[in-house]
């Protein structure tokens, strides 16, 4: 552990206590000028420290920046906290990002992160409105034994613990939109972007891009969203810790990602379908612009079935409207 990594930890030891320099040079072995120059170096990474030559050093408030070591604190080491963190102030897009590292080899787990996103991707040819600090841009590199056509599951699981983490840590009522659109009072607050390299029957790997917007205030979006996207902030009136939302996030996808490949996609679509609510739903979806219209008879392996009039629709992805 660092001399820096290790400050931090008896800051937070002692969250709300100031500690002397001198009885941190003590137990850090290190001089004085050592504890005041690894402090400044937290400061510059966003922890709100107090510092007096008389009293020492006080930590006030963590970092809000997604720092690979707080979320490797909250995770363990496990799946993701237990590989390697890859964390930029700015990338065009963490999911380009990904499958260029994937392609290198990194093992599963891997996890790219950016506070801001130059040319954040949704889906369908989207843009994903990426602004420094106020949301969360990150994408996971897997390795699943799996045939394609299996994909959409692991999509699924991604909605499903994005829903599952912002139903923990906040008071909002979030639902799934299919098939991975994470949704607030009818407007989007979350979205799942997944790309694949893959062969016939086998996957290489899968990249998962979460996006969520956090701490966005409704000025920020642009207008051609404005009245469709919305915030944990501009919901609740308050901001969040962005770290505390990822990292339940991962947390979850890797409860279920253990489960997935032990058991299947079944157990977890339970859980997908009570968040969705849309099997026995009339509905219109919009694909590619062309329109199906049917009611919702069940979700296969992610992909809709629809029943119209005796003809059946199977559905792998478009817009949906519940009519
Ligand atoms: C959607 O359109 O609903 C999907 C949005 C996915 C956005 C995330 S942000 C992190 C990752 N990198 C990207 O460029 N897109 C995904």
């Amino acid at each position: 552990m660092t001399i820096k990594e290790q400050l931090l930890l008896h800051l937070k030891d002692n969250m709300d206590a100031w500690i002397s320099g001198e009885s941190l040079s003590q137990q850090l072995g290190v001089s004085r000028a050592a504890i005041w120059k690894q402090a400044r170096n937290l400061k510059e990474e966003g922890y709100i420290i107090q510092s007096s030559p008389k009293k020492g050093y006080h930590l006030c408030e963590i970092s809000d920046l997604l720092l690979p070591g707080e979320i490797r604190e909250r995770l363990g080491n496990n799946l993701f906290g237990g590989q390697q963190i890859y964390y930029y102030k700015e990338l065009e897009t963490t999911n380009l990002k990904a499958k260029e590292l994937a392609s290198q080899g990194v093992p599963e787990g891997t996890l790219i992160i950016a506070e801001k996103q130059t040319k954040g991707r949704g889906r369908r040819g989207r843009s994903w409105f990426s602004p420094a600090g106020y949301g969360i841009y990150a994408s996971m590199v897997l390795r699943p034994s799996i045939a394609p056509t299996e994909i959409s599951s692991i999509t699924l699981m991604a909605a499903v613990s994005a829903a599952e983490a912002l139903i923990a840590l906040t008071p909002l009522n979030v639902r799934i939109k299919w098939p991975n659109d994470i949704l607030l009072n009818d407007k989007k607050i979350a979205g799942i972007l997944t790309e694949i390299s893959s062969d016939m029957d086998i996957v290489d790997y899968l990249i998962i891009g979460i996006g969520m917007n956090i701490n966005t205030p409704k000025d920020l979006f642009p207008p051609e969203i404005k009245e469709t996207a919305t915030s944990i902030l501009i919901e609740t009136n308050r901001p969040f810790q962005r770290v505390e939302i990822l990292s339940e996030f991962l947390k979850i996808y890797e409860h279920y990602y253990i489960n997935f490949k032990k058991s299947g996609i079944e157990p977890i679509m339970g859980r997908w379908k009570e968040l969705a609510n849309i099997v026995g739903k009339r509905i219109e979806v919009d694909v590619m612009g062309q329109k199906y219209r049917g009611d919702v008879v069940e979700i296969e392996n992610g992909i809709l079935i629809l029943k119209d009039h005796g003809r059946t629709h199977r559905i792998f992805s478009g817009d949906v409207t519940i009519l």
